[in-house]
């Protein structure tokens, strides 16, 4: 009789944005005369810019021409992309990245979850909390996480680092040491990040205890601040300790077109075994590329045209954030994040729990976010405002809020 991986079974429900979903239905069909806001889910919502557009469009013609015709991408990803990548996001910021230690994928939401696999199941994990919770899920399926403790929605073998108002977000040395580091900079869902020399700690950190780091840089593209790095290899000595995750789904629009890549540097090596090699073994034998159509639109991503169209989408978003960050400060909150992140976290008012305050916001203001306790038990009191709205609408909401 065959057996299951009994560690999905260990799995508390993700009811966030289900439950989310559940609550605003039930007030629209209450209220079908109200006009909700959604300023939740942290998915873009401007159409892909023209230059990527007329990349897809070349590229789709290539396909339906025998003599252009692409079959199997290659499985670490085309040459003309990763060395674009390399060019564009590495070498212009003065680290050393080559091609062959870039791997194209469909997104850092997978690479996130798979990239535990090449992992030994008894390492520790520490995780930044609140978090982009797939770091940790990805690692209960695998087994790697102890028993959950339902009341303090944490696991035994997770070691948590706290990110609250207290310590300004900024992560402590665990008391026990990990072996891999998840840090997720500038953070999903506090939207703060650290300066470049709290991150070189890290990397030296992660170096004299032998963790390693894995380096969520999927909101990149909205650091404003000069001090804050937007690679961690600009930091010394991470090519021994660190892998990085990109995606270009908040830079350049594709959470429904999908492409993202991660750097695995050949240095990076468990004794004398290299984590490159290993990496470049995983996806060769389970993924077979990114479409070519797709990779030419992420070419054109780091075109002149696509890097200016996209300096005003990402410049859109972050009118958005300063408009919600200033109208929730008029209104006397208190708030983080929204200047090198698209997201912001605000301390939920008068002790409520994040819950109590969707509660509120929604029936009173009729605008939806994302209560912070979902990220992990360091977000309970806090909630997320996303700026990947309408600029109309946030200003909408805006009012609304200031209204209350
Ligand atoms: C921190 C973080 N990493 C990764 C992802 C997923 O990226 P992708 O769309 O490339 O899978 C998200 C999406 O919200 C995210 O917040």
């Amino acid at each position: 009789m065959f057996q299951i991986n009994d560690n999905y079974q260990k799995l508390p429900g993700s009811y966030l944005f289900s439950t989310i979903g559940k609550k605003v239905n039930e007030f629209q069909k209450a209220h079908p005369d109200k006009e909700v806001i959604r300023l939740g889910i942290g998915d873009v919502t401007l159409p892909i810019a023209p230059a990527i557009i007329d990349a897809l469009h070349k590229a789709v013609d290539e396909m339906g021409n025998a003599a252009t015709f692409r079959g199997y991408a290659p499985d670490l990803g085309y040459e003309f992309l990763r060395s674009t990548i390399a060019e564009n996001d590495y070498k212009a910021r003065g680290c050393e990245i080559s091609v062959d230690e870039i791997f194209i994928s469909d997104g850092a939401k997978s690479d996130s979850g798979n990239i535990q696999e090449i992992f030994s199941v008894n390492n520790r994990i520490a995780v930044c909390d609140p978090v982009y919770p797939v770091y940790v899920d990805s690692n209960v399926m695998a087994g790697r996480t102890g028993v959950y403790d339902a009341a303090s929605e944490t696991w035994s073998d997770v070691i948590y680092m706290p990110c609250t108002a207290e310590n300004g977000f900024v992560p402590e040395f665990p008391k026990e040491t990990p072996d891999l580091i998840y840090l997720c900079l500038p953070n999903n869902p506090t939207g703060t990040t650290l300066p470049k020399d709290k991150l070189q700690e890290w990397v030296d950190y992660a170096n004299r205890v032998g963790a390693v780091i894995i380096y969520d840089a999927a909101y990149e593209a909205y650091i404003s601040e000069s001090n804050v790095a937007h690679s961690i290899y600009e930091c010394e000595g991470a090519k021994t300790c660190a892998i990085e995750l990109r995606s270009f789904s908040k830079n350049a629009g594709f959470t429904g077109v999908r492409l993202g890549f991660t750097v695995v540097p050949k240095e990076l090596k468990c004794g004398e075994v290299s984590l490159n090699a290993m990496w470049a073994r995983r996806h060769g034998t389970k993924f077979n590329g990114a479409p070519y159509i797709v990779q030419r639109a992420g070419e054109a991503v780091y075109s002149q045209e696509g890097k200016a169209q996209l300096k005003e989408q990402v410049a859109y978003y972050m009118k958005n954030a300063k408009t919600i960050k200033d109208g929730l400060k008029e209104a006397g909150y208190t708030v983080f994040g929204g200047v090198n992140a698209p997201y912001i976290w605000l301390k939920t008012p008068n002790g409520m729990s994040s819950w109590e305050f969707f509660d509120y916001l929604l029936e009173n203001a009729n605008v939806v976010g994302t209560p912070g306790s979902g990220f992990g038990p360091s977000g309970e009191g806090y909630f997320r405002l996303t700026a990947f709205g309408n600029y109309e609408n946030t200003v909408k909401a805006l009012e609304r809020i200031q209204a209350l």
